[in-house]
């Protein structure tokens, strides 16, 4: 069996949904303040749209604007570019520090530079299909796609009403376009997600609910709102698609493996050449004194990565752990042999 995080190192356990919350309904006068009050009321990242008036009947704000807005909070930043030349501006978005970029699947200029930049800066690489387009439209960019993006209202306005039959047809199969990320692909769904539809989003796999006039509304409570949105989207997810059972939080870490520090770097290497993220902490089952060098480390992977991660590096950790126990190094100091996932 798989040993389990002991109870302390694990992050508070918010649920599995993520709420965006986008400035387009904020007052525009005073964006520093609504960028500050998302994060302080819970929002888990800002959602920027940037129109140009020619792809969408609406202007907004550019890449300066976000840079400015960059300073004044932490939490990351989306942007949805719902413009008809992004391959023209990439650059001055990702210097503003965006964190994502997702771009329209319908602009009439060749897609793939876009999303090659976007990955080249080391930023999540999005693209988005308006309510009439197919999911098919996807399909020749699916290597680059870190994020599928799901409009449910026409792009260029908020507080639109949501359109069901879209976000029923074409959420859950917005997963397959993301099959070859092994952990950290997103489904964002962007258009009328409130505490009416939270729920529906949530059963239908959704990843980041975008919410914009929902959370600015004059007195209403934020940060009740995005708590409400949250976990309703979790109740949708635990019922509709996973059978009762409450979802993995999205950020806890599980102990994968315990190794020695040379194993476990090298374990940690090949484990993020497949995408999957790994933490190295020094093993409690070892005493505090004991050097750095002797002493076993625990690789952490994030939880709902970790069948995965068993199923294509289970074997691997326990032969490094094999070849620890038969080293010389082993038993060292009086400690425990090193120790791996075993056999499912
Ligand atoms: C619409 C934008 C959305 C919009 C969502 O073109 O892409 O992000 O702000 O606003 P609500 O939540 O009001 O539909
Ligand atoms: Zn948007």
């Amino acid at each position: 069996m798989m040993r389990r995080e002991p109870p302390g190192r694990d992050q508070p356990s918010l649920g599995r949904a993520r709420v965006a919350a986008s400035i387009l309904d904020a007052d525009l006068g005073n964006l520093a303040h609504a960028v500050k009050r998302a994060e302080r009321e819970g929002a888990d990242r800002i959602h920027l749209d940037v129109m140009d008036g020619h792809f969408v009947p609406n202007l907004t704000f550019g890449a300066k604007t976000i840079k400015a807005l960059r300073r004044r909070t932490r939490i990351p930043f989306d942007a949805h570019l719902m413009i008809a030349n992004p391959g023209r501006y990439i650059e001055e978005f990702l210097e503003a520090g965006c964190d994502s970029v997702t771009i329209h699947v319908e602009i009439e200029e060749p897609i793939e530079p876009t999303l090659q930049a976007i990955r080249a800066a080391g930023r999540a690489a999005g693209l988005c299909v308006k309510p009439k387009t197919p999911l098919t439209a996807l399909e020749p960019y699916r290597p680059l796609l870190d994020i599928v993006m799901v409009m449910t209202v026409e792009p260029g306005f908020g507080g639109q009403s949501f359109m069901t039959d879209v976000a029923r047809a074409k959420l859950l199969q917005a997963r397959d376009y993301l099959s070859h990320k092994l952990h950290g692909g997103e489904i964002h769904v962007d258009g009328g997600v409130n505490r009416e539809t939270a729920e529906l989003v949530g059963g239908l796999g959704v990843d980041i609910l975008v919410v914009g006039s929902a959370l600015w509304l004059k007195g209403r409570d934020m940060a009740r709102e995005v708590r409400l949105i949250r976990a309703l989207a979790d109740e949708g997810y635990q019922y509709g698609l996973n059978k009762g059972v409450p979802p993995i939080p999205r950020d806890r870490m599980v102990t994968f493996a315990t190794l020695r520090r040379p194993g476990a770097r090298r374990l940690r290497e090949e484990v993020e050449a497949a995408g999957i993220p790994v933490l190295l902490f020094r093993s409690r089952e070892d005493p505090a004194e004991m050097d750095d060098e002797i002493r076993r480390w625990d690789l952490l992977v994030p939880a709902s990565a970790e069948k995965v991660a068993r199923e294509r590096f289970g074997r691997r950790a326990r032969s490094l752990a094999k070849a620890e126990s038969e080293s010389g190094i082993a038993g060292a100091a009086g400690a425990a042999p090193a120790s791996a996932p075993s056999a499912s």
